[in-house]
């Protein structure tokens, strides 16, 4: 058996995390070589509270473990709550370094600046020119099109289409199979923080801060559907 020289941690235990480990294994096979005894790396899923010692056969630890482990931490965070994700991210920081998780059918291309916390999830895609912000989620076959800005801890369900020239600020949560229209250069369009975009929604306007909206084409959902 090797000395373990980084272990990589993927906070969170529940459907997303068991998804994401998928892609963050085929990453390390493809970056470090395989798992396995004489591996000089390990991987385990981070909890605050496991409720099992195992995931998919690998450990669960308590986070406080996972940061006195011996060798270098990496970690990130696969967990769908923007602001529980920002808390974890506050306090591991001084503790291990975030990296990206790039599953292998990922296709970046040119001119992108993605923060290197981010979880592209199998099928994903930046086209080009886009910037997104730290510890944006894509889910399985979303794509974020050319000139979009992505602020922080941005959330993408599966299948969310992200057209061209769009700004989606903060802690906005975008629904699975979501449309958002094209913007332009000189008008784009824009998602506002925190807000929310249901399920199938078809974004033809802009949408203010913490409004959450659905529908074809999406309006604010009415007060008493809250
Ligand atoms: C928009 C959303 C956030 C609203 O959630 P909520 O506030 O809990 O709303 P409720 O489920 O109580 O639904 C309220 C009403 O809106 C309707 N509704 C909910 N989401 C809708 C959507 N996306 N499109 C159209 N109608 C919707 C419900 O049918 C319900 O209507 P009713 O009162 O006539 O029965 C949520 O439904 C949604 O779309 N979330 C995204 C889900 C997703 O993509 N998950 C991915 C997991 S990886």
């Amino acid at each position: 058996m090797s000395e373990t020289k980084e272990v990589f941690g993927l906070f969170g235990a529940g459907g997303f995390a068991r998804e994401t480990m998928v892609a963050l294994k085929e990453q390390l096979l493809r970056t470090r070589g395989p798992l396995n005894a004489e591996a000089d790396y390990r991987v385990c899923f981070v909890d605050t509270e496991p409720e099992l010692s195992e995931v998919n056969q690998l450990p669960c630890l308590k986070e406080d473990d996972f940061f006195n482990l011996p060798g270098r931490k990496f970690f990130n965070i696969a967990i769908n709550e923007s602001r529980l994700r920002e808390k974890i991210a506050a306090k591991s920081e001084p503790l291990a370094t975030p990296f990206s998780i790039i599953a292998n059918s990922v296709e970046i291309g040119d001119g992108n600046q993605l923060h290197p916390s981010a979880i592209m999830s199998a099928n994903t895609m930046l086209t080009s020119n886009t910037t997104i912000g730290r510890y944006f989620q894509a889910n399985i076959y979303s794509y974020v099109a050319h000139d979009c800005i992505v602020g922080d801890f941005v959330t993408f369900a599966p299948r969310v289409c992200c057209n061209g020239n769009i700004i989606i600020e903060d802690h906005a949560y975008i629904g699975t199979a979501a449309v958002l229209r094209q913007g332009t250069a000189s008008k784009p369009l824009r998602i506002g923080a925190g807000a929310i975009v249901g399920m199938g929604a078809v974004v033809t306007n802009d949408v203010p801060a913490g409004t959450t909206v659905i529908g074809n084409p999406a309006r604010p959902m009415e007060p008493r559907n809250r």
